[in-house]
């Protein structure tokens, strides 16, 4: 081989070793109950939420991915248009034990997988009409590697009505824009705290996107690779070897509807919480005490916003898990660039956080309860 090649050789390798060290972080895999339980929860509110509806699954890998199996399983169910499912040229990555469930085409190359995605598609006709033999379902390559960026993935994107996945976990805010800016209905997983960066924050704000149902506390499982180092608190092996990492702060992100997030929470006034909560610890969290720096009251936990307050309040980020539209107004962030000049009492030396008796308070979400 002349030695330019050699080179190019070499730094392909290198390239494909970084990516891989890279991507290592990422790969959590979702469970199928996981999945099943969230669907559900849209479904219960309408049961046509997916009929005619094309799902693009980019960071699935067809062969094993949950999200591919479920919604193979149930297009028939739920009356898809279509379903896309691809994923990035990982080969290596996937559980120990991968459920596979389609089957690997004729022309499988290991070497091909290192560079080239995979996709699976599968349309509404006449010969899977209510009988969809997963046996005789295969999946390609893609012309490229299979990255959500790439114009491949992103004319996929632009096709779809609705992007459902787990994505990258190091990637999550590029793959929320790369969503946001094709607006296109979406279901997908990441931490919870990413709700505060300044370019998600306003889509909450604005009522264009919320937590979704099924994860409002505690922590989830996720299958991870063979060679994922153990290094969480919470792990475990199960018989077939796969290794399993609790994940905290976990929350599904969407846009598309659920009858939770209609419900009111119910409240009980200032005076009996601080009477009756199972919060013991409400005069030391300083609750109900006006900030230094902003025109507002501290409300340590959402279950304690007290009713018939007409106040700005300050609650946790979790506030969001029980964010009712209907109930509240959710008017900004502090300290992460929301304009909330209106609510500030002047003179004070920082507006970065709230400020109780010059102590340096949690950041906190800014509502107002809807008359
Ligand atoms: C958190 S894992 C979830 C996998 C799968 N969606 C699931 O829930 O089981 C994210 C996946 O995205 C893949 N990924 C990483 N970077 C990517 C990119 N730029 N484009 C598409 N997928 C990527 C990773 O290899 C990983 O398998």
């Amino acid at each position: 081989m002349p030695d330019g090649n050699l080179t190019r050789a070499r730094v392909a390798q290198n390239e494909n070793l970084t990516r891989a060290r890279e991507a290592q972080k990422d790969e959590f895999y979702t469970q199928f109950q996981d999945i099943e339980t969230e669907v559900n929860a849209y479904l219960e509110l309408n049961p046509d939420v997916f009929r005619d509806k094309t799902i693009l699954l980019p960071c699935d890998d067809p062969e094993w991915s949950n999200f591919t199996k479920y919604f193979v399983l149930n297009f028939e169910f739920f009356g898809l248009r279509k379903l896309i499912s691809t994923c990035y040229a990982m080969e290596g990555a996937s559980p120990t034990q991968p459920i596979k469930f389609v089957s690997r085409p004729p022309h499988y190359n290991a070497e091909t997988s290192e560079t080239h995605g995979k996709i699976l598609v599968l349309e509404r006709n006449d010969d899977i009409h209510n009988n969809i033999n997963l046996e005789n379902l295969h999946w390609d390559y893609l012309e490229g590697d299979g990255d959500f960026r790439s114009a491949e993935i992103t004319a996929l994107r632009d096709e779809a009505d609705i992007i459902i996945t787990n994505p990258p976990f190091s990637l999550f805010r590029q793959f929320f824009a790369w969503i946001v800016e094709a607006n296109k209905q979406f279901l997908i997983i990441g931490n919870m705290n990413a709700v505060t960066s300044r370019d998600i924050f306003p889509q909450i704000k604005d009522n264009k996107m919320w937590y979704g149902c099924s994860i409002s506390s505690g922590d989830r499982e996720f299958c991870v690779p063979e060679d994922y180092p153990l290094e969480a608190a919470g792990w475990r092996i199960d018989e077939k070897g796969n290794k399993y990492i609790r994940v905290k702060g976990v929350r599904w992100f969407t846009n598309l509807d659920h009858g939770r997030r209609h419900l009111p929470l119910p409240l009980m006034t200032m005076s009996d919480n601080l009477k009756f909560s199972r919060h013991n610890d409400l005069m030391e969290k300083h609750a109900y005490e006006h900030y230094d720096n902003y025109n507002a009251i501290e409300v340590p936990y959402t279950e304690v916003i007290p009713s018939g307050c007409d106040d700005v309040m300050g609650v946790p980020i979790s506030f969001l898990d029980k964010y009712c539209p209907e109930q509240f107004e959710l008017m900004g962030i502090t300290d992460q660039g929301t304009d909330l000049s209106w609510l500030r009492i002047p003179n004070n030396d920082r507006y970065d956080r709230p400020y109780l008796s010059g102590k340096r308070m949690y950041a906190r979400l800014i509502i107002r309860k809807k008359q």
